[in-house]
């Protein structure tokens, strides 16, 4: 039986799932506390619109039009050239961002523990560092908790698209969104939260330098999750009476709300108990608990706010996760039990990389979010006008039997402005990596 998705809320919760992930939650927050809070934050929402919404939208249509995963989605549309070359270094990319995610999302899993048995409450500062450290630093306990991660999500993809993945975003979502919002109004509610707001809320156009602009468009990728061609995968799974750009806008719409309540979770408790909302990546691990242990009842929120964690990083593995289950499916005439177990073992592998060589970690990061990422999109994009052409790009998108009122801009976008913009990050992260910083 073909897999798909059975409804089109389910559709939306999967894909929506995919995209809200730790990019919302714990690497948005850190981005913007770097990069100067609200100015930041109207760059982004203005590339998520005009960038990152364009490239999801193509690998929708990539998918849906030949109703199969990207690789051979891409073999069949172009079959006597190489894009689907482009679609294996997709699936590659997803088994490198899987990797080090599910280690990140042991560690979370770990701190979930650790707050819902009371192990966080009462630590001093240095107590809730080490305590971060102890988890990090250890190889075995990380491949513990990794392991634990991966085998919740292989046991929901194996059950399928539409009895798995799409049943269990249905269910994870909502639940989601009553953690968060439980999460808001406790921190809305400290004394001193306005200035966490005012930092989300009230632009200072000066710290926007062309290193923030850059680090705008790259999260809007990540977040979004296009580039890679998971999306095109749950594309070919989208029913035809569905408006692809519709499921586009609703998509990107909840990814920006639920990474704008991360901004409203974090930024008020950072500020009402001092603390530099531009602390990095460790915000989520060292600085929250430490806030959390200072609050009425932080146990409980700690708990809480993990939890939240935990669901936010399910959804979005299940999407690489399929993504690879699809690929040896598709292209390797393997039966889908079959390749969930094998490509559960590669998920497995990588990850006790990650956990045991921090460089290997560095790597995959670096790799898949600086190299991979912009380049599978730039092509993914170009792949529209250069293979598919216009009027069969709008049949797609009008298959539903309604008209796609902006399709002449959204074409516009993604034939030239799309491409234009990927090229300027791409050259940015490929000459900074070369050590050469053309913008300081
Ligand atoms: N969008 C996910 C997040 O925000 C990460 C992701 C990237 C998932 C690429 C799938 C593919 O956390």
């Amino acid at each position: 039986m073909k897999e798909g998705f059975n409804t089109k809320v389910g559709a939306i919760a999967a894909a929506a799932g995919s995209a809200v992930g730790l990019g919302n939650m714990w690497r948005f927050p850190y981005v913007t506390g770097e990069n100067g809070g609200a100015a930041f934050l109207i760059v982004y929402v203005a590339f998520t619109l005009l960038i990152a919404m364009p490239a999801l939208l193509a690998e929708f249509a990539i998918g849906r039009m030949t109703g199969k995963p990207v690789t051979s989605a891409l073999l069949e549309l172009a079959p006597k050239k190489k894009w689907f070359l482009i679609g294996f270094m997709g699936v590659f990319c997803s088994f490198l961002i899987i990797s080090f995610y599910s280690v990140v999302s042991g560690w979370i899993l770990y701190y979930t523990w650790l707050s819902a048995s009371g192990g966080l409450a009462g630590l001093g500062e240095a107590e809730v560092a080490e305590a971060f450290s102890r988890v990090s630093g250890s190889p075995a306990a990380s491949v513990f908790w990794m392991v634990l991660m991966v085998a919740v999500i292989a046991l929901i993809v194996s059950r399928g698209v539409a009895k798995g993945i799409e049943k269990w975003s249905k269910i994870l979502m909502p639940v989601l969104l009553v953690l968060i919002l439980v999460m808001c109004v406790r921190s809305l509610t400290l004394d001193g939260a306005a200035e966490g707001l005012k930092f989300l809320l009230s632009p200072d156009f000066s710290k926007l330098t062309p290193k923030a602009l850059f680090a705008a468009l790259g999260q809007s990728f990540f977040s979004l999750s296009t580039g890679i061609g998971v999306m095109a995968t749950y594309g070919a799974y989208i029913s035809r009476d569905q408006s692809l750009s519709a499921d586009a806008l609703s998509v990107a719409m909840l990814d920006f709300f639920i990474a704008f309540l991360a901004g409203v979770m974090i930024f008020p408790c950072a500020f009402a108990f001092g603390i530099n909302p531009g602390s990095g990546p460790g915000l989520v691990f060292v600085t929250l608990p430490n806030i959390f242990n200072q609050m009425a009842f932080g146990s409980f929120f700690a708990f809480i706010f993990f939890l939240l964690l935990v669901v936010a990083a399910l959804t979005s593995c299940f999407s690489m996760l399929e993504a690879l289950v699809a690929f040896g499916v598709a292209s390797l005439g393997l039966s889908r039990k079959r390749s969930t177990v094998i490509m559960t073992a590669f998920v497995l592998l990588g990850g006790t990389c990650c956990a045991v060589f921090p460089a290997v970690f560095n790597l995959f990061d670096n790799l898949s979010a600086n190299v991979i990422l912009p380049i599978g999109a730039f092509c993914i994009v170009l792949f529209v006008p250069l293979v598919i052409g216009k009027e069969r790009y709008r049949a797609e998108l009008e298959a539903h039997g309604g008209k796609f009122g902006s399709f002449e801009i959204v074409y516009f976008l993604t034939r030239f402005v799309v491409p234009l913009a990927i090229f300027l990050i791409f050259a940015n992260s490929l000459l900074s990596w070369l050590g050469v910083d053309l913008f300081g």
